[in-house]
């Protein structure tokens, strides 16, 4: 494809939200040897791709401008490098894209054949899209606390905050899957819907009984999966039982530190950050998980590529129920 343009957003420095998304044409890119060149045919967003535009995590992210942010996407494989083993062109894959390269809000993407899963036919490119930073966020925190996938793990109590977002949605059907009692939190909109994904008790977080995170039926949690801000620590202490873990997937420095903290005394109550690593063969599970209907995305709202700035307002508000994607 070499010589050929496409569509593409692009942000030219940090800031400025959607009004700093800029609508181009650019050389489609072409795969380096172990590189796959994909036709994107939907992403999603996440508000990390909110947090690099706004110069959060600078300096690492992003290495340089102009950047073409979003890295989870579904497509079909248009070309693949030379040493690219397991896909050919013509193939429909959902691919998590490198972190630093970016590249997802655009007509065609360059993604790595190790982070790059077949995507069968049960599976929409938007249902697909959704699924690698958020449900492989939420499917290694419940790893973290022990919860098992294969109809062996015991009946653990646990509580999911924010489980009407991208993260949190998946996190209360797979804390399910893995046998787990669970009580939810989310806006009263929502407390329908995320019953409906599973959990066996929801808080509305505006309420004073949401805010106290106490469970209706009084049980005591095991773990938390903790997936939005401005919880104090004492809130879950009262919370948890004995040993129970709150496992952090927006941690602070102060949560890292306590962290530290807490294992140099031994305390059995622990506040955990967790940082996504990636695996492949976890995408697989997810998406095997989809195709055999045991797992959905939740679509927030679909954007075309040229309402591109619609679809990042929407994450950048963070009241997204499920996940915002962008079909182009
Ligand atoms: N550590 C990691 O590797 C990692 C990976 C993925 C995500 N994250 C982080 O995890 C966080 C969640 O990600 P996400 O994709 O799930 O975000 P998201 O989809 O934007 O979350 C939005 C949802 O959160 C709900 N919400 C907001 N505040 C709440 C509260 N106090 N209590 C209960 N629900 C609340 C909103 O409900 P309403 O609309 O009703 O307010 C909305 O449905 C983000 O900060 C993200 O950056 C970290």
């Amino acid at each position: 494809m070499a010589g050929e343009t496409m569509r593409a957003v692009l942000y030219n420095g940090y800031g400025a939200g959607a009004a700093g998304l800029k609508h181009v044409e650019i050389p489609v890119p072409s795969p380096k040897k172990d590189e796959i060149l994909l036709k994107v045919e939907a992403a999603s967003l996440n508000p990390v791709d909110w947090k690099i535009q706004d110069g959060s995590l600078r300096p690492l992210f992003p290495p340089k401008f102009p950047f073409v942010p979003v890295i989870d996407v579904a497509g079909e494989v248009a070309d693949v490098g030379t040493g690219v083993k397991s896909f050919k062109p013509g193939d429909k894959v959902v691919s998590l894209l490198n972190f630093r390269k970016g590249g997802g809000l655009a007509e065609y993407a360059i993604a790595e054949e190790r982070l790059t899963v077949t995507r069968p036919p049960e599976v929409s490119p938007a249902e697909g899209a959704g699924l690698p930073i958020a449900a492989l966020t939420a499917l290694q925190a419940l790893k973290t606390v022990g919860i098992k996938f294969d109809g062996t793990s015991n009946s653990a109590n646990i509580l999911i905050t924010a489980a009407s977002g991208g993260v949190g949605h998946y996190a209360v059907q797979l804390a399910k899957l893995g046998n787990s009692h669970v009580t939810a939190t989310c806006g009263a909109r929502n407390v329908e819907l995320v019953k409906s994904l599973g959990a066996d008790e929801v808080l509305d977080y505006k309420t004073p009984e949401g805010a106290s995170l106490k469970s209706p039926s009084g049980k005591k949690y095991d773990s938390v999966i903790h997936c939005t801000t401005g919880i104090g620590w004492s809130v879950f202490e009262q919370n948890l039982n004995a040993e129970g873990k709150v496992i952090d997937i927006t941690p602070t420095l102060w949560g890292t530190i306590s962290y530290v903290f807490s294992k140099l005394t031994f305390a059995k109550k622990q506040l955990v950050p967790l940082i996504l690593s990636p695996k492949k063969e976890d995408m697989e599970f997810l998406v095997d998980l989809v195709k055999e209907g045991k797992l959905k995305t939740l679509v927030d709202s679909k954007h075309p590529l040229n309402k591109a700035e619609d679809a990042w307002a929407k994450i950048m508000g963070g009241h997204a129920t499920g996940k915002v994607i962008v079909e182009m």
